[in-house]
């Protein structure tokens, strides 16, 4: 259904790209003095035509999106042409410099793009800080990394920078949210991707809940690795999975730890638990922390008594303007960002990555330092 919608919009765009593009550049050519309709000119016309209109059909690359951003912003800027020349009855010659000259949208489009690489490579962590009505012994201070998707964008370099700057951070605890890897990964680095992550020290260990492209289910056969290899790689590295599992971290913390919700991978994980089902052993005076790769059930998670939930998988839509597409065609209950209600926390990460492409313009690529305060 999802790809079926994708596949909708993308033919969708392509059409409407075709019609005005061919507009825009007859625009363009005239307005830098060349005569469309000699035949040379309509060759460069239709050359260029064709460039645009393949590195469209490719929209999850690059190229493509570059060609979609720029076409976007030669759209948006015709737009606010027309709408000013109506409005204001002026501007003729500067309303037809934006519009035919092309020069803002290639500009904007490539600052866009270029802007969005760097933003990828740019790791940041985010602070919270989580207060609670609960008798706890100590703060606890939570590291969390989700959706390096690894291959996309960071290398091994990158992974060990991030990893260093959590370390600094004297975590008590690691979480590591799901779609670490995906079919991008290569297999030769995967231990090392899980060796470098469980590299990190922290008080109580570190911890792995799948996602859905690291579980095998969305990456299917593209993956390069099994996935007796990929729990090897985990496990391996001292990194302790849960799949609807619980643990009790100290007498007064408990982390529940979930299949992923599209998990598709074999018979069993047909059947994820409920969060009813997975905390109705535990005792209300804990803290019960939740590690949830997609945000989809936090009515439910607030009602089974759940303090804390950490999750990813939006990567805030990773391009500008999704995010809201990821609450709205997606079943996502929180795009981004930290969800307060009364005792109940969520919280989510746009990613350290993302992807399918180097290119994030939606918020930052982060980890999140989460401390939870009595
Ligand atoms: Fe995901």
């Amino acid at each position: 259904m999802f790809f079926a919608f994708v596949a909708f919009v993308v033919a969708a765009v392509l059409t409407c790209e075709f019609f005005y593009l061919r507009s825009l550049i007859d625009r363009v050519l005239g307005f830098w003095g060349l005569d469309t309709q000699k035949r040379k000119i309509k060759i460069i016309k239709y050359s260029v035509m064709a460039v645009i209109m393949g590195m469209s059909a490719f929209v999850f690359t690059v190229p493509g999106l570059w060609a979609l951003h720029t076409v976007i912003i030669a759209g948006a800027t015709d737009l606010i042409c027309l709408l000013f020349r109506l409005i204001f009855k002026k501007g003729a010659r500067v309303c037809r410099f934006i519009a035919c000259s092309a020069i803002i949208p290639v500009v904007l489009g490539t600052a866009a793009i270029v802007y969005g690489y760097i933003n990828m490579h740019s790791v940041v962590g985010t602070e919270y800080t989580v207060k609670t009505e609960k008798a706890l012994t100590r703060g606890y201070k939570i590291a969390f990394l989700s959706d390096l998707h690894y291959g996309v964008s960071l290398d091994m370099e990158e992974l060990k920078k991030a990893c260093d700057a959590i370390n600094e951070q004297q975590p008590d605890l690691f979480l590591l949210g799901g779609d670490i890897v995906d079919e991008s990964t290569p297999k030769d680095e995967l231990n090392q991707v899980f060796a470098t992550l469980g590299g990190v020290k922290s008080t109580f260990g570190t911890y792995f809940v799948y996602g859905n492209h690291d579980n095998m289910g969305f990456a299917g056969d593209r993956a390069d690795f099994t996935k007796s290899e990929l729990e090897n790689a985990i496990t391996q590295a001292g990194i302790t999975i849960l799949e609807d599992q619980v643990v009790e971290i100290t007498p007064e913390l408990v982390l529940v730890g979930r299949r992923d919700a599209s998990f598709r991978g074999d018979e069993k994980a047909k059947s994820r638990a409920s969060i009813e089902e997975l905390t109705k052993e535990i005792d209300r005076s804990k803290y019960i922390l939740l590690l949830d790769h997609q945000p989809r059930e936090l009515a439910l998670d607030k009602k089974a008594g759940v303090d804390l939930v950490l999750s990813g998988h939006t990567h805030a839509g990773q391009l500008f303007p999704a995010e809201s597409l990821t609450t709205v065609i997606a079943p996502n209950d929180l795009a981004y960002g930290h969800a307060i209600d009364g005792d109940f926390n969520a919280i989510v990460s746009s990613g350290i990555a993302g992807w399918g492409f180097p290119i994030k313009t939606s918020r930052y690529a982060e980890y999140l330092i989460v401390t939870v305060e009595g």
